[in-house]
């Protein structure tokens, strides 16, 4: 037994992500187009994967460093395995995937949830993340990261969004599994669940008086989140600092979860 704990010569960063190279889903916009910034300025190579190959060339051309212009779609298979293989091709492989794409339409409820939608947001948000993570799987190796973008509603839901919370706890779900599933194989992945983000896709919570209250009357720290909240958690987990832990969910929501 040791009697005093070894204390390395030097400390991980936990922000250090410069070098990696960097896919992220959903990055044509929001905050899938923020992470592209972070990691970007933070000295990454980035692919940008979305459908709109029009908006991944603006925010390409927006960014400090190199970056990859993908487009498809998530749910398919075919696409997934062909961004793996253009990370291969242009980088010699990836270290960092980001599952990020996401839809949240809202209902009335589950009288008025056509099934065509409750099965479209399981298959972007779910499904296009197992298949993101599958893919990156077969050309990761050791000390690969994969991080899922989850959500608050995962664990709280709100009226309207019963699938979008669905997908969002099942991504906790699959990130736990492959936690387990690839462990053997030194990748780890890891969900980081933001909580309320001004971007389009919560535009209309933000656009009404009456929405934007009750999201911050339910935020311990009594305000939306910026831009800057967020990006830190996902370059901690993506990060050397962060090579002890997987199947975790790290909430990046000022509280929201505690009131
Ligand atoms: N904003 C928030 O407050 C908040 C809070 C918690 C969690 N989230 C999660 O954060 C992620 C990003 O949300 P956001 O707020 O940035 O939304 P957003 O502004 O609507 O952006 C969504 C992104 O996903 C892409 N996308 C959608 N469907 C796709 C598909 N089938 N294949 C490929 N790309 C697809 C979109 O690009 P194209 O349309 O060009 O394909 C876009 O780049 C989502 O997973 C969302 O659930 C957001």
């Amino acid at each position: 037994m040791i009697d005093q704990i070894e204390i390395p010569a030097s400390f991980p960063d936990p922000g250090t992500v410069s070098g990696k190279r960097v896919v992220i889903t959903g990055a044509s916009r929001g905050l899938g187009a923020l992470l592209a910034h972070a990691f970007s300025h933070a000295g990454a190579s980035v692919a940008l994967v979305a459908r709109t190959e029009r908006d991944l060339k603006s925010v390409a051309e927006a960014l400090p460093g190199p970056s990859l212009v993908l487009s498809g779609d998530v749910t398919d298979e075919d696409f997934n395995e062909a961004v793996a293989d253009a990370t291969v091709t242009e980088w010699g492989g990836v270290d960092v995937w980001i599952c990020n794409a996401g839809i949240s339409p809202i209902v009335a409820g589950p009288r008025q949830t056509d099934v065509s939608i409750w099965r479209q947001v399981l298959e972007v948000n779910l499904t296009g993340a197992f298949l993101g993570a599958r893919a990156a799987a077969r050309v990761m190796s050791e000390g690969g990261r994969l991080i899922f973008t989850g959500s608050v509603l995962g664990e709280r839901p709100r009226k309207g969004l019963s699938a979008y919370s669905a997908s969002k706890a099942g991504l906790v779900g699959v990130a736990k599994g492959l936690a387990l599933d690839l462990a053997p194989v030194g990748i780890t992945v890891n969900v980081v669940a933001p909580g309320w983000f001004d971007s389009p896709l919560a535009d209309g919570w933000v656009k009404s008086p009456e929405l934007s209250a009750s999201i911050t009357g339910h935020t311990a720290l009594r305000r939306w989140g910026a831009p800057a909240d967020l990006t830190g958690a996902y370059q901690f987990l993506a990060s050397d600092a962060s090579a002890f832990i997987t199947g975790t969910v790290l909430n990046v929501d000022g509280g929201y979860l505690l009131v």
